[in-house]
C-alpha cells in the first residue's frame, strides 16, 4: 500500500525548498546533465554540506544530481605508475580504513579519523570535502603535503591540477560549472618518509581551529625534504614554503625545528572567528609544528600499523533504474524498513527523517538540531549509521533502513544493546537514546570488540544533554560482553 502524502508542518523540521532530482547511472549521462544545467545544478555526494546549505537557503539549485549510482566515481586503487587514485565519491570513512592509505599516507588516514562525527565520516566524501572549498576542511592539508592532484571531468575531456591550485578562496575553487571532480591522485610513496596530521578543536566533535599536516623524508639525521600544510589559518588551505626550505637538507635539531615553527606562525594569516582568535592560532601553530614534525620524523622508514574495520563496501551502488524527478513530481520508493518491505511516495526534497516519522509513523528517530550536529536522528542505512535529517528520502530507495523500533533480541527480550543501556542507566530523558543506540549498533557491526577509545570516538557525533557520557560508554562496554 502507498502511504498518504502528509503536508509539511514547519520550516525548522522539513526542507521546504523544492528542486528537480536526477540520479544518472553513468558518467556519460552525468556529463549530459552537467551541460544541460551548468550552475543551476548542485551535486549530491554525501549531502552533509549540501543539505545544510539547502536548509539555510544558502543555495537554490534548480536540480540536485545524485552521484551515488555511478560506480566509476567510487573506490581506491593503485595505478600502473604506483600512484594512489581515490574516486571523488569515496567516503571519508572508507579512506580512513583503507590499508594502502594507512600504510603510506598516514596523515590522510589521520585527517579522515579526525572528522567531528562518525556519521558525517560515513556519509561525507572526499570530493565533497574538496569541492565545498572550506579552508577548515580536514583532508586538504593532508593531501597537499603529498602534492596531490585533482582530476576534473567535463564533456570537453579531463584536466588535472594540483589541489593547491584548485583551492582559491573560502567556498571558491577552480571547478567550472559543467565539470565534476572525478578523482584525487597521490604520488607513489617515497622511501624513508612518513607523515602526520594534527587538528585542534574547541570540543572533539567540531571543525578545526587549526590543522596541520607534515611529510618528511629522512636519511639518518638529515632532513632530505619536507612539506608542511595548514588549514583554518588563511583564506584557503596553504603550504608553508619558507618553513619547508628552512628544514630541507639540514641535520635535524630541536633548535632548527623551533626556528621553522616560528616561521610557520609568521607566515600564516589567521582571522578571529567563532572558533578561535588570530593570536591563539599563531601561538598554537608553533606547538602544532613541533609535535607533528616529531611524529612524522620518528615514523620515517617504520612500518605503519594498519587498523581495518569490518565493513568494506559502504553503500554500494544499486541496480535500479536511473531516477528522473521534476519539482513537485512524486515517485514511489521501496525500502526495507526494520526488515519489512515498505513502499512510500515521495517528492525529491523530502527528508528521510520526515518520511519515517510523519508518513511511516515510526517516531523513534528524533529531530534535534536538523543540521547534522546532534546525532538524535541517527538510523542505520545498509547497516551503517547515517543522519536521517541530512538524507533525502529518495536516496534511500532500494536500501535497508533500521530505526530503533527495529531493534529486538531473543523472543520477548530487548536487543542486548538496549539491555545494556538500561542496566547501565545510560539515559534520563531518553531523547538522544535512539540515536545513541543506532550509532552503537553501527559501531558493533564494524568493530565487534571495540576499545573504550573506539567507543568514545564512534559516539562523538551524538550529544546527550542529561546523562553524562561515562554511563553511555559503560553501556556500550557492557553490550560488547552481552553480544
Ligand atoms: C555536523 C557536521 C560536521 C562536520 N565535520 C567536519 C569535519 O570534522 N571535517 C571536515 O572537513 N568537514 C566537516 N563537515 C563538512 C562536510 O561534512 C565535509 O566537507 C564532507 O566531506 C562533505 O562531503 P559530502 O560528500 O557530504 O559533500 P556534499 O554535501 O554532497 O557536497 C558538497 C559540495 O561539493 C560539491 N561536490 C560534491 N562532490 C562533487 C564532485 N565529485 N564533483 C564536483 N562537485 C562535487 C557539491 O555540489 C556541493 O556543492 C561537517 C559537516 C557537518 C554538517
Ligand atoms: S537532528 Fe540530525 S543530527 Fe541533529
Ligand atoms: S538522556 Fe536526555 S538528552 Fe540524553
Amino acid at each position: 500500500m502507498t502511504e498518504p502524502h502528509a503536508p509539511h508542518k514547519s520550516e525548522n523540521t522539513h526542507l521546504l525548498y523544492e528542486f528537480a532530482y536526477r540520479e544518472p547511472a553513468t558518467l556519460a549521462d552525468l556529463l549530459v546533465l552537467m551541460d544541460q544545467y551548468g550552475n543551476e545544478a548542485e551535486l549530491l555526494a554525501g549531502g552533509t554540506h549540501l543539505m545544510t546549505q539547502l536548509k539555510m537557503n544558502r543555495t537554490q539549485p534548480k536540480v540536485v544530481i545524485n552521484l551515488n549510482q555511478i560506480p566509476d566515481l567510487k573506490g581506491i586503487s593503485v595505478n600502473a605508475a604506483g600512484e594512489l587514485v581515490i574516486g571523488a565519491n569515496t567516503s571519508i570513512h572508507e579512506i580512513e580504513f583503507n590499508a594502502e592509505v594507512q600504510a603510506h599516507y598516514a596523515a590522510l588516514a589521520a585527517s579522515c579519523a579526525s572528522f567531528g562525527s562518525k556519521q558525517i565520516e560515513i556519509m561525507g566524501t572526499i570530493g565533497g570535502n574538496l569541492c565545498n572549498g572550506s579552508p577548515a576542511s580536514d583532508t586538504p592539508p593532508a593531501l597537499m603535503i603529498f602534492d596531490a592532484k585533482v582530476v576534473l571531468l567535463s564533456s570537453k575531456g579531463t584536466r588535472e591540477m594540483l589541489l593547491a591550485d584548485f583551492l582559491v578562496n573560502p567556498r571558491e575553487t577552480k571547478r567550472k560549472e559543467n565539470e565534476i571532480m572525478l578523482a584525487v591522485v597521490l604520488p607513489k610513496p617515497v622511501e624513508n618518509s612518513a607523515s602526520a596530521f594534527l587538528k585542534i578543536t574547541r570540543v572533539v566533535a567540531d571543525l578545526a581551529k587549526a590543522s596541520i599536516a607534515i611529510r618528511v623524508q629522512r636519511n639518518g639525521d638529515t632532513i632530505v625534504n619536507c612539506a608542511i600544510s595548514m588549514g583554518a589559518v588563511a583564506p584557503k588551505v596553504i603550504r608553508l614554503p619558507r618553513a619547508e626550505a628552512h628544514l630541507t637538507g639540514k641535520k635535524f635539531s630541536e633548535s632548527l625545528l623551533s626556528e621553522a615553527a616560528q616561521i610557520v606562525s609568521e607566515d600564516i594569516t589567521p582571522i578571529d572567528d567563532v572558533r578561535s582568535t588570530t593570536w591563539y592560532r599563531r601561538e598554537v601553530s608553533k606547538a602544532m609544528t613541533l609535535d607533528t614534525f616529531r611524529m612524522a620524523w620518528e615514523n620515517c622508514g617504520k612500518k605503519q600499523t594498519v587498523k581495518l574495520d569490518g565493513m568494506e563496501n559502504l553503500f554500494s551502488t544499486l541496480n535500479h533504474a536511473p531516477i528522473d524527478l521534476n519539482e513537485n513530481e512524486e515517485r514511489d520508493i521501496f525500502i526495507k524498513l526494520n526488515g519489512r518491505d515498505r513502499k512510500v511516495r515521495v517528492q525529491p526534497h523530502e527528508l528521510l527523517i520526515n518520511v519515517i516519522r510523519d508518513r511511516l509513523e515510526l517516531t523513534g528517530a528524533k529531530y534535534g538540531c536538523g543540521i547534522g550536529e546532534c546525532g538524535a536522528c541517527t538510523v542505520l542505512m545498509d547497516g551503517m549509521a547515517v543522519l536521517s535529517c541530512l538524507t533525502l528520502a529518495v536516496h534511500a530507495d532500494g536500501r535497508a533502513i533500521m530505526t530503533v523500533e527495529g531493534l529486538e533480541g531473543k523472543p520477548g527480550k530487548f536487543d542486548p544493546v538496549q539491555e545494556a543501556y538500561m542496566e547501565s542507566q545510560a539515559f534520563q530523558c531518553g531523547y538522544c537514546t535512539p540515536g545513541f543506540l543506532m550509532a552503537t549498533k553501527s559501531l558493533l557491526n564494524e568493530l565487534p570488540k571495540p576499545s573504550e577509545d573506539d567507543i568514545r570516538d564512534y559516539l562523538k557525533g551524538n550529544r546527550c544533554r542529561c546523562t553524562g557520557y561515562a554511563s553511555i560508554v559503560r553501556a556500550v562496554v557492557n553490550s560488547v560482553e552481552k553480544q
